[in-house]
């Protein structure tokens, strides 16, 4: 489990994160959603120190970060063995075939030997149907086979929760639907996942729990079930909203 108290975050005296305190859980998916600029992107990166709050506190396992504090080499490296960020295609190693990039990390980071991290990165590759594709180059896939790589990419590194933003803006419809399908598989798989995402049908398949945040305070923090089968006045006008953006 990931626990955040008291995390704030400041961008030019704008307060971006208001003292939220929540809990994320492993083997479940949670997603952030709210309106654009309350803060989900910030939450998120905080939670791989892509951001670093002004002040508050991160536990998982038996680390905790104080993040008004200096934090060291070593913890912020335990940090990331635990959350692994799944970035948009353009960070694939274009040098580097599929197994490659996929590879690279466990073998340098993890001092996976090469034969083990290859068995696990075709395993990984079978698991979003790639498995054809392992000697490609990343200019050589579509953005959607490219996002199911970066996925493996994240998984491959072992951690306890892999953590998404809006994992499919960049792509089409069609390209959108395999990403997402995969993503639903492996929620059913129990991997834990923190998903920020605008798309509201992939939310309600895939959630165990939602965070509505707006100008960077909690909303709304429960199950899905609830925050889509009972919204309050507040969460419905928003998904009326984000309904009628859709169409
Ligand atoms: N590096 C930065 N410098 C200054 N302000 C920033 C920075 N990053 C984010 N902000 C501000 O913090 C607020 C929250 O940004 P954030 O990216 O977390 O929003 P978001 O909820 O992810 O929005 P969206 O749905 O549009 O992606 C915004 O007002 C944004 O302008
Ligand atoms: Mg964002």
């Amino acid at each position: 489990m990931i626990s955040i108290h008291n995390l704030a975050k400041k961008y030019d005296n704008k307060t971006v994160l208001d003292n939220l305190s929540l809990d994320f859980q492993t083997q479940e998916t949670t997603v952030i959603v709210g309106p654009s600029g309350s803060g989900k992107s910030t939450l998120l990166k905080s939670l791989n120190l892509l951001v670093r709050p002004d002040s508050g506190t991160l536990s998982i396992d038996d680390l905790t970060i104080d993040f008004a504090t200096k934090i060291s080499k070593t913890t912020s490296q335990k940090l990331l063995q635990k959350t692994s960020m799944v970035f948009q295609n353009w960070n694939l190693f274009p040098n580097l075939s599929v197994i490659e990039n996929i590879t690279i990390a466990p073998i340098e980071n993890l001092h996976q030997s090469k034969d083990i991290a290859f068995t696990k990165a075709k395993k990984l590759l079978e698991l979003v149907n790639l498995s054809d594709y392992e000697n490609y180059y990343p200019q050589q896939l579509s953005g959607g086979q490219q996002q199911r790589i970066s996925i493996c990419r994240a998984l491959a590194m072992e951690p306890e929760f892999i953590l998404l933003d809006e994992p499919t803006s960049a792509l089409d419809p069609e390209l959108e639907n395999q990403v997402l399908r995969i993503l639903t598989d492996l929620s059913h798989k129990k991997q834990s996942m923190i998903i920020v995402t605008h798309n509201m049908e992939f939310a309600k398949l895939v959630a165990d729990k939602i965070i509505f945040l707006e100008a960077g305070k909690i909303i709304f923090n429960g199950q899905s079930e609830e925050f889509f089968q009972k919204p309050s006045p507040r969460i419905e006008q928003f998904l009326s909203k984000m309904t009628l953006e859709k169409d």
